[in-house]
This record gives structure tokens, sequence and C-alpha cells, in this order.
């Protein structure tokens, strides 16, 4: 069994696309000594996400690497020269870009890995234990993904708004009201190749009463979100998240924290209140 690294007060850096209400959930309860863990940096794939705002507010440094303009710029062959990775072996191994046509899909990884590989190179320079990814709305390759999760380490940590392996995707809340669901979930998970599909760390419920709209829900389920993801990062920080197989023999955790089933007893009390 592989304990995830614990050095107790975490340094972990924030991914954000967007509104960034988990971000500032965060940002509140470490600014409150709530959170084992300082939030070295955000980082966003958009200038205008306000999660920037919300943490420049908290004196957290953020930076924008710019997706849009690294996905639609001109990359000259051969790819191969530029990149710091072997694009063919990328592209074998890559599960996430849905593109048949090979020679649209090698440029298109391409532009993904010099994204990344900024992003990276600022990740890096703040030395963080974990990435937390919090309504970050890009694809990761392999390329990302190998750089962090190395060593037997998971260090990539995914929120996503439903009770996987169901609702995959960039849609949680609508698919799970949209199908008629009497509960949604919410899990957090730490991230491999494939479309949220990595090593579960906790998942917990919330009720739909008939009367539910899909705002409702959302909101209900963002409450959720921010005590689990700060229950999460608590208890990576303890070292209380362990690696292990499943019984189908997928790549799981076990959670040690004693008080656990107290735990996940008050996140259904605080949503059935
Ligand atoms: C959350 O619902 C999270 O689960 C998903 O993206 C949303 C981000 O919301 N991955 P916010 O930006 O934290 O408000």
């Amino acid at each position: 069994m592989i304990r995830q690294q614990s050095p107790n007060k975490l340094r972990i850096a924030v991914l954000v696309s967007g509104s960034g209400t988990n971000l500032q959930a965060l940002l509140d309860r470490a600014a409150t000594g709530k959170l084992a863990a300082e939030i070295v940096a955000v980082v966003s794939d958009r200038p205008e996400a306000y999660g920037l705002v919300r943490a420049e507010r908290a004196g957290v440094p953020t930076h924008v690497v710019d997706y849009k303009a690294h996905l639609q710029r001109e990359i000259e062959k051969p790819l191969e020269l530029k990149l710091p990775v072997n694009l063919a072996e990328l592209a074998r191994r890559q599960k996430i870009l849905k593109i048949s046509d090979p020679e649209k899909l090698l440029q298109r990884l391409a532009k993904l890995v010099l994204a990344e590989h900024e992003l990276i190179d600022v990740l890096d320079s703040y030395q963080p234990d974990y990435i937390c990814l919090a309504g970050f709305m890009r694809l990761l390759s392999p390329y990302f993904l190998g750089h962090y999760n190395r060593g037997g380490q998971w260090r990539v940590v995914n929120i996503h708004p439903a009770l996987l392996p169901a609702f995959p995707g960039a849609h949680g809340y609508e698919d799970t009201f949209g199908y008629g669901c009497k509960w949604g979930g919410i899990t957090i998970h730490f991230a491999d190749e494939g479309e949220d599909t990595g090593p579960i760390i906790a998942q917990a419920v919330y009720p739909i009463w008939p009367d539910d709209d899909q705002e409702k829900i959302r909101q209900r389920g963002l409450s959720l979100e921010y005590e689990m993801y700060t229950q999460c990062i608590n208890w990576l920080a303890a070292g209380q998240v362990e690696l292990c197989l499943t019984p189908s023999r997928r790549m799981g955790t076990r959670i040690t924290d004693p008080d656990y089933q107290k735990v996940l007893t008050a996140w259904v009390d605080e949503v059935l209140a």
C-alpha cells in the first residue's frame, strides 16, 4: 500500500477557469486555519476568470496560461522539434481528444502540449505538493499528468459534480438533474489519463426534491463541494489517503481517518437539514 506524501501543511496550487467559488471556500478556510495547506498559486487558462480576482484579493500569486492563444496559433512542421515530448507516442496513449483525423489530432495535441509546458513551468516554480483542479475546464494530456503522477504518487486532484462513474464530463449537475436522478453526488478524485476516471478519494450525495430546479441542486451540491474539498486536502496533509486496488483491480484509495464515518455522516446530515 502506498501512502500519499504528507508534509503536514501542504503547498497546493489551484487551477480555475471560471467563477472560483470552490477556490474562495479554500481561501477562506486557509485564512481561518481550517485548511492544512497553503495556497501557493492560482493559475487560470482564461484571463477573465473571476477566480483570479478572488486570489488577488487574498494576496495569492496568480498567473494566466492563455490556452486559447496557444490553441489558435499555427505550428510549423515538423511539430516534434518544438515539443518536450514524443508526439506520436502521446497520440497513442491519450484518451481524451476524440479526433479521428491523425494529422489534426497531432496538431491539436502539439498545441495542448505547448500550453501545458507553460503551465508546468509556472506551477513548478512554486514547488506544489498537489495541483488542485477547481473548475478548470481544460483536458489534461498524459504529458501533464505524467509530469506530476510519478513515483507512485498521484498529485493532481479534481472535484467533479456528479457521482462517478455516472455523468463524467463538463455538465455534472445538468446531467444528474436532466436524467431525473433522485440523489445527486459529488466526487473528489485523483486525475488520470481518462475523463474523470482516476482513483476516487471521496464521494457524497445530496437529495433532489420534487420541486427542485437545476439551480437549486447546483447550490446544494456546491455547498457540499466546499466541505468535501477542504476535508480531502486535510486528509492528504495528514497522510490519511492510502492507495489500494479496488475489488475490480482498479486503482482506488482508502481513507484511514478514524473519524471517517463521522465525517460522512455529517455531510449527509448537512444536506438533509
Ligand atoms: C464545480 O461544480 C466543480 O465541481 C466543477 O466545476 C465547478 C466549478 O465551480 N469541476 P466554481 O468555479 O468553483 O464556482
